[in-house]
């Protein structure tokens, strides 16, 4: 029920109309019953700045940011957390009285979807697939857990300049390469490998690594929200396998917190994605 009280939080992405956020944020709310509303916005990159300056006009309480405004967004928002400063995007806003603070919740969504498989990622070997927005995400969190952490990415200068970014946070990073990801005796060290690009979304897409070069109980991950052919693949020799979709949900629970204060609904915000998650 809308009412003159209640408070809007917004998605902004281009496109927009596949996003899961609206029905998980909505399912929340009402859940707890909290006067919030929680609607999706297409904004055209050309209008970002425009959208945000409409945020503080008409007092939107929050937002999440998606692809391809995450990193856009940063010059129009006013304070930024360490995390969104450092991954260098927000899929997060919190409206304080007109002033825009941005986060990212993706690398601490991703970390708790790894738990929550029953994985713990201090000390072990992890290569990370890609070197784009998620991937600093996934990286930043996970870089400081592990006992090393290889990247390995198409364009390789992108690959090293975010092996040269994560050093900064203590990591033991290194740089992967095309020989290596395809090597058995390399891939079965590692025990959790994640891929963040977008090879996948697509079924007839072949997966960037061999899957028959990996072992049984080796944890490979895909941030698309489904089962890929990497994940079909790693499955059928015996890998644990995990998609993208619990990543979602735990970032969503962590914005949820920030934009309410109020401990998220976890298990009403998971049956809103549906029983895969
Ligand atoms: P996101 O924010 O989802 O991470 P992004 O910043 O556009 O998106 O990054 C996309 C990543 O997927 C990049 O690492 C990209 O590799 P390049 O840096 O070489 O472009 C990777 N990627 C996309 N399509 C790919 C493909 N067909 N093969 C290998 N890597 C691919």
């Amino acid at each position: 029920m809308i009412k003159g009280t209640t408070k809007i939080i917004g998605i902004f992405g281009y496109p927009v109309e596949h996003t899961k956020s609206p029905a998980m944020h909505n399912a929340a709310f009402e859940h707890l019953g909290l006067d919030y509303c929680y609607v999706p916005f297409s904004v055209r990159p050309e209008n970002l700045k425009s959208a945000l300056d409409g945020i503080r006009a008409l007092g939107i309480a929050g937002l999440n940011i998606t692809v391809p405004h995450k990193e856009a967004v940063i010059p129009f928002l006013d304070e930024m957390s360490e995390e969104a400063s450092f991954i260098g995007a927000v899929n997060t806003v919190k409206n304080e009285n007109g002033i825009l603070n941005g986060y990212n919740t993706d690398g601490i969504g991703f970390m708790r979807s790894l738990e929550e498989k029953g994985v713990q990622a201090k000390g072990k070997k992890v290569l990370i697939l890609g070197a784009g927005g998620a991937a600093r995400a996934v990286g930043y969190a996970l870089c400081k857990e592990a006992s090393e952490c290889h990247i390995y990415n198409r364009t390789a200068e992108k690959g090293r300049a975010l092996c040269g970014h994560l050093l900064k946070t203590g990591g033991n990073m290194r740089l992967s390469d095309n020989d290596l990801i395809n090597d058995k005796g390399f891939l079965s060290g590692m025990d959790i490998i994640i891929n963040t690009t977008s090879v996948g979304l697509s079924e007839s897409d072949t997966p960037l690594l061999n899957a028959s070069l990996l072992n049984t109980g080796q944890v490979v991950c895909d941030l698309v929200y489904k089962q890929t052919p990497l994940l079909k693949a790693a499955e059928k020799v015996g890998c644990v396998t995990m998609d993208g979709l619990g990543m979602l949900l735990w970032q969503g629970v962590a914005a949820f917190e920030i934009w309410t204060g109020t401990k998220a609904p976890v298990e009403v915000m998971r049956k809103s994605l549906g029983e895969s998650c």
